[in-house]
């Protein structure tokens, strides 16, 4: 049989996703050249004179023409876009709260965003805000007093640029205070956007260690999610097709930044981690990745990469089946064997030096009080749901075996 096509295989397991009933949005576009349909997905979402908020990254998307084309789009179905700041690192409080206030006077009836995960985030987070009262701190995980979203968000159309945090699939923003040291999410069902559009020509040029960094988080969210206490069987066989994948692809993006074949497979990975992450959870490398970002401005795929042999090893001895499973996917076998969990363990840290992305966190000089700090601040789902529920003195020991 011949084999088929990347966006053959996007196609089925979109299919399998909705099939599935899992969480995700309810249109997913993938493939070269969609981003011409973009209209399609406008066009039930608003139409003759609304408006539509265009987010996009301060510099792929404005530098590539991507924002005018965007635009251009939009005026065939007479929908007026407008901008607002431009991204280009995760969204803080006051960054989500000043582009309410700038969109807000246009009555927009829809948000499309366009970038790296931050942009995809930020989008998410002006959906809300634009139909929801207060400051988007009042409902942040563990910072906000408010529990839910009082309102549906606004239609938000997510496109990707760059393979990585599969945002565009997910129910969470996650939003920063610079000021008070944290980076939080804020977290809906309602917040997976209402439309994804993965178009591969559109993450062509990504720089090597853009592409390294999201390709190393994409690879610890689907390793994760077929580990954590939430792990579900739907989520683990996608994973598994992930993971194939970016096994294939990553290394060969890196190298190439315009090979098209290549970002077109990390592009479906990226995409399925998201699906992967929003439905079953992730576990430890990713709670102690947020401490590392919002306390040592640590970016957040950089910190996945490092930690995430060095979390297999800790866990491996609670879920060695589930462990062995998906790394016999990355190594591609058919199924495990009692080598599976050391040789996976290898292939991702040969996978991290061909991407120079360090072997531990001795770079980062981190002192007693530094260690504490971050298993202090490491917290929330993905530690607790994690094979082995962590506390933050076992964060600490852990920590202090790698720093
Ligand atoms: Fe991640």
């Amino acid at each position: 049989m011949a084999a088929i096509s990347t966006r053959q295989k996007a196609e089925q397991l979109i299919e399998r996703i909705h099939k599935d009933q899992l969480l995700a949005p309810k249109t997913i576009l993938f493939g070269r050249g969609k981003l011409d349909q973009l209209g399609e997905l406008v066009f039930p979402l608003a139409w003759g004179g609304q408006t539509a908020v265009i987010i996009t990254g301060l510099r792929s998307a404005q530098k590539s023409g991507l924002t005018d084309r965007i635009e251009t789009l939009l005026t065939r179905f007479t929908v007026k876009g407008i901008r607002t700041a431009a991204v280009h690192r995760e969204p803080t409080v006051e960054m989500v709260a000043k582009g309410v206030e700038l969109a807000r006077p246009a009555k927009p009836k829809l948000v499309i965003s366009a970038g790296g995960g931050s942009v995809i985030d930020f989008g998410k987070a002006i959906a809300a805000m634009l139909t929801n009262e207060g400051s988007v701190e009042e409902y942040l995980e563990g910072v906000g007093t408010r529990d839910k979203l009082q309102n549906p968000p606004l239609p938000h159309i997510a496109i990707p640029t760059v393979a990585g945090t599969g945002a565009e699939m997910t129910k969470n923003a996650v939003i920063q205070s610079p000021e008070k040291g944290y980076k939080k999410s804020l977290r809906d069902d309602s917040l997976v956007p209402t439309a994804a559009l993965v178009d591969p020509l559109l993450m062509l040029g990504v720089a090597p260690h853009t592409t390294a960094s999201g390709g190393m988080d994409a690879i610890t969210q689907l390793i994760e999610s077929c580990l954590t206490m939430k792990r579900r069987r739907e989520t683990t066989d996608l994973a598994k097709e992930g993971l194939r994948l970016m096994r294939q692809s990553l290394a060969l993006a890196y190298e190439d930044a315009e090979n098209i074949a290549a970002r077109e497979q990390i592009a479906l990975a990226s995409m399925l981690s998201g699906v992967c992450l929003a439905n079953a959870g992730l576990a430890m490398a990713h709670g102690i990745a947020a401490a590392l970002g919002a306390l040592h401005e640590v970016p957040h795929g950089l910190a996945c990469g490092i930690l995430l042999p060095h979390t297999l090893r800790y866990n491996r001895s609670a879920c060695e089946t589930q462990m062995a499973d998906a790394l016999a996917a990355f190594l591609n076998q058919d199924r495990a064997t009692r080598s599976t969990i050391d040789e996976g363990i290898e292939a991702i840290e040969g996978l991290n030096r061909w991407l120079q992305i360090p072997a531990d966190l001795k770079y980062l000089g981190l002192s007693a009080e530094d260690i504490d700090r971050i298993a202090r601040a490491a917290g929330g789902t993905s530690m607790s749901a994690n094979p082995i529920p962590m506390t933050p003195e076992k964060t600490r020991e852990f920590l202090q075996t790698i720093a």
